[in-house]
């Protein structure tokens, strides 16, 4: 792993290897926003969400962000593993520390979800939705995932690590069987492959405007936005958390984020976590 928040010690690509993406001139394009600053950028790490914390506990500011080309062990929620082949998607972790109760942490989630909605909608209009509360998916399958670790104490939010993977130019055929049937990229949706760089350049900024009105005006100013991408709104749903089952139909997202389903008796119930399963196509 060797780190590189300068472009200049990118020594140790071989040069038969693909092109990386360029640190300078990231952190150029980057430079008059909050995000970015310092960008640490390793050819391959374990994972970008674990180096960030590993940042944050030893006292890293706001906005700083951790870019891989690859991850030996990418995370995904519920402990499940983030598939990160080199060169071909984005992984990548922002550090926040967000004035927020710990109880409305999950907000980060749902803000950032709409700004990666926005992000892929540029290159596949109309097509992006939010599956709550963090997959971005395109028609049934999964284009990009979102994993928040928080770091909390009774009374404030201490940091929040906001990683997200977004699959770009990952073809069909290089995907392993089993992620092939669940999961897409924009290479396999526009047919175009997709210069990574602007991806993330464009990302960063919708994520610093929608985490700015989140501190401004609160998840409210978010929630209509939210809403406009949610998959399943008005559908029969079935939510599973450990041994715990949920079903209803879907209404949307309350104002902390929970997801709002209408259970068979006409009870609203609230769901903070667990994985959404339709019940009917
Ligand atoms: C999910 O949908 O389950 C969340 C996937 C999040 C993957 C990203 S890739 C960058 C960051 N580092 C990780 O180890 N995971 C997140």
């Amino acid at each position: 792993m060797s780190d590189s928040t300068t472009g200049s010690s990118l020594q140790d690509f071989k040069a038969d290897e693909p092109a990386g993406l360029d640190v300078a001139r990231m952190q150029h394009a980057l430079a008059g926003g909050r995000f970015g600053k310092p960008l640490h950028y390793f050819r391959e790490i374990g994972s970008t969400n674990s180096h960030a914390r590993e940042l944050a506990e030893a006292g890293a500011a706001e906005g700083t962000v951790v870019v891989a080309e690859s991850q030996s062990q990418g995370r995904g929620r519920l402990g499940r593993r983030w598939e990160s082949p080199a060169f071909k998607n984005l992984y990548l972790s922002i550090l926040l520390r967000p004035k927020l109760l710990p109880a409305h942490a999950a907000q980060i989630t749902l803000m950032a979800a709409v700004a990666l909605a926005d992000a892929v909608n540029a290159y596949a209009p109309g097509q992006a939705t939010i599956k709550w509360p963090n997959d971005i998916l395109i028609g049934k399958k999964k284009l990009a995932g979102i994993l928040s670790e928080a770091s909390c104490d009774a009374e404030r939010v201490h940091y929040v690590i906001l990683g997200v993977g977004i699959n770009l130019n990952y073809a069909a055929d290089a995907m392993p069987e089993e992620i092939r049937r669940r999961a897409t990229s924009l290479l396999e949706v526009t047919s175009k492959p997709v210069h990574r760089e602007s991806f993330l350049q464009g990302l960063l900024r919708g994520i610093e405007r929608c985490y700015g009105e989140l501190e401004q005006a609160g998840f409210a100013a978010l929630a209509p936005r939210w809403q406009s991408y949610f998959a399943w709104r008005g559908q029969r749903v079935r939510v599973e958390l450990l041994d715990q089952t949920t079903i209803g139909t879907a209404k949307g997202i309350d104002r902390d984020g929970a997801l709002v389903l209408v259970d068979d008796h006409g009870i609203e119930q609230r769901v903070l976590a667990g994985d959404v399963i339709p019940l009917e196509s």
